[in-house]
């Protein structure tokens, strides 16, 4: 199954929208280096790149949020929160071995939380950004740019 990111999942932010399809297309490498049997050693390179990219993400949309007071903040950093906590139980599980099992969970887990997060929680700060016009304070987003510009892909 591979998963690609689309234009149908933009979030309005041309940074995102690169770090989502990066997210994914790693993703789908962890993929297909479990249904191939790859070796550990591989298994664990893209572990190990998807657990800073992935923190480093977050911590840019959540940054990206504030800076344009999208109200529902608290509400979306508790979903990254939440996922942060299941995604560190899920290496527990990987690093115990390869396992057709552990191939459905990055189906069913990493890869359908990716998608779902990006196409409902991720949309709604994009709507609202979008519609209000006075979330865009000039000055705060540019301090904003500078202080996450040596995160970007
Ligand atoms: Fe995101
Ligand atoms: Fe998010």
């Amino acid at each position: 199954m591979a998963i690609r990111w689309t234009p149908a999942f933009t979030v309005g932010d041309a940074t995102i929208d690169a770090q989502h399809a990066r997210l994914l297309d790693q993703i789908n490498t962890l993929l297909e280096a479990l249904e191939k049997g790859l070796t550990d050693h591989t298994v664990n390179g893209v572990v190990n790149f998807l657990d800073s990219y992935i923190s480093n993400h977050l911590f840019y949309e959540e940054g990206y949020m504030k800076a344009h007071r999208f109200p529902g903040f608290a509400k979306h950093k508790a979903q990254h929160d939440n996922f942060i906590r299941r995604y560190l139980e899920f290496k527990k599980r990987l690093a115990a071995g390869n396992s057709p099992t552990i191939t459905i969970e990055v189906q069913d887990f990493l890869a359908a939380w990716w998608i779902n997060h990006i196409q409902t929680s991720d949309r709604e700060y994009h709507l609202y950004i979008r519609d209000h016009p006075k979330s865009h304070p000039e000055k705060e987003a540019k301090s904003f740019h500078q202080r996450v510009q040596h995160m970007l892909p």
